[in-house]
């Protein structure tokens, strides 16, 4: 493992950080990145024109927008629009070399089989916040009449016709219930999704189908109920804002002693990780509107516990940035993942940088009060990235954060967005 991480490490763009300098001003997020890959899949359902706006530009939308193509859809983005035509378009297949790239390929599964009854799609592999199983899109699938087999590496899913059933999630998946929601658009009758994720995402994805001409019912709520059938058509929407990235910025505010308005997002889609900062001792105000927050940082903070789960839960998301902020609050936290089996391999570069973590199974204990001081480390994954850049910004000294191509897959511009409040953070070439 030290192997492949030196490995990693030793490529691409590198962000190099001088911490210490309090944010200050207003920032405005961007679209939702787990929205907005989504709407695109989406896109599949109907032969005429989806545009979609506030897609934020990050690698993740590069490489949706290229799986599309590569089916032979007409994809154009220009200024944070994208317009998806999948017309008259002959392919079926996802292939492993985009997958791999991004595990979110796997959402045109449910779109495919349902507008044209088959697919292949490479299954994705594991990743560095865990394995990632997808049965409980195959399941679901296989419920609705689909047969499922898994060959060489590709999921084939073939359906004459898909029938609508009552399915019942083992869990809340995200990527689960986005799948079945879309597949049971092209099933006989009422698909029910029971135990369905209710991510502010699978609303945005559901209010998108609405949009489309489907009939979906509960979006939001454990149990959904999707009509199958409806013709859809082509639609006109604006992702909502990306409440990971508002909460980044809130934390950087907070670990920086700074005062910064975060714009473009609703609050309420953050309510517990502001809830938890408020615990802290963070100061934040919500506007009137519920469409923006200010964050003020204090001088002293205390810690807390965290647990994650699915929303309305604590956003496995925002795991690795709360962190740095409990290493430096007064005390010892829990923070408990119950999301995803691994999600904890950055904790030795915050260490290098000073924080005092010990994972035990799924819990991490931060011991508080440190003083952080900059060094180089690695990311790990996208949001362990983050959690290095907010460590860096609050620590003394200079720290240069490698491997940044993971940052790019989720985050439009973040050096520039946090240098216009003040941070002193550059993106340097590999040397
Ligand atoms: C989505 C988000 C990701 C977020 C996660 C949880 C996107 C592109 N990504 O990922 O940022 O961290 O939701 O909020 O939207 N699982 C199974 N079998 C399945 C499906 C999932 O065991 O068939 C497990 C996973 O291994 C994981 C857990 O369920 O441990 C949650 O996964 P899921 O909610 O599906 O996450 P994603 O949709 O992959």
């Amino acid at each position: 493992m030290a192997w492949v991480c030196y490995y990693r490490c030793m490529n691409g763009e590198k962000l190099v950080i001088t911490g210490g300098n309090p944010l200050r001003g207003e920032v405005r997020v961007g679209g939702a990145k787990n929205s907005a890959l989504k709407l695109m899949a989406a896109g599949l359902l109907t032969p005429e024109e989806c545009v979609i706006h506030n897609v934020p530009q990050i690698t993740d939308v590069e490489i949706m927008a290229e799986v599309l193509r590569h089916l032979g859809v007409e994809v154009a983005w220009e200024e944070g629009t994208m317009r998806v035509r999948a017309g008259d378009f002959k392919g079926r297949e996802a292939p492993y070399h985009l997958v791999r790239r991004m595990r979110a390929s796997i959402v045109v599964l449910g779109p495919l089989v349902a507008r044209f009854g088959e697919a292949k799609v490479a299954i994705p592999g594991g990743c560095n916040i865990g394995s990632r199983k997808i049965d409980m899109h195959l399941r679901g699938l296989a419920e609705m009449g689909a047969e499922i087999s898994t060959e060489h590496g590709y999921v084939y899913a073939r359906a004459s016709r898909l029938r609508g059933r009552h399915i019942v999630l083992d869990f809340p998946s995200v990527g689960a219930t986005e799948n079945l929601m879309m597949a049971a658009l092209g099933a006989e009758g009422t698909t029910v999704i029971e135990n369905a994720a209710r991510e502010p995402e699978i609303q945005d994805l559901a209010a998108f189908l609405v949009s489309m001409g489907a009939e979906i019912r509960g979006a939001g709520t454990p149990i959904l109920e999707v009509e199958g059938g409806a013709e859809l058509h082509g639609v006109e929407h604006t992702v909502i804002g990306d409440r990971i990235e508002a909460g980044t910025f809130a934390v950087a505010a907070a670990v920086t002693g700074g005062d910064v308005a975060i714009t473009g997002f609703r609050p309420e889609h953050l309510a517990l990780p502001l809830e938890k900062m408020r615990a802290v001792g963070v100061e934040v105000e919500e506007d009137e509107e519920g469409e923006a927050v200010r964050v003020r940082g204090g001088r002293k903070y205390r810690g807390v516990d965290v647990a994650t789960l699915p929303f309305p839960g604590f956003p496995t998301d925002m795991q690795p940035q709360i962190m740095v902020l409990l290493s430096l609050a007064e005390g010892t936290s829990v923070v408990t993942e119950n999301v995803f089996e691994s999600r904890f391999m950055f904790v030795d570069e915050l260490n290098r940088m000073g924080c005092d973590i010990t994972i035990e199974g799924h819990h991490a204990i931060v011991r508080g009060g440190r003083r952080l001081s900059g060094t180089e480390v690695c990311a790990t994954d996208l949001r362990a990235g983050a959690a290095l850049v907010l460590a860096g910004l609050a620590a003394e000294g200079e720290t240069q954060v490698l491997d940044i191509h993971h940052i790019d897959r989720g985050y439009q511009k973040l050096e520039e967005k946090l240098s216009k409040l003040g941070a002193e953070i550059r993106r340097v070439g590999d040397d």
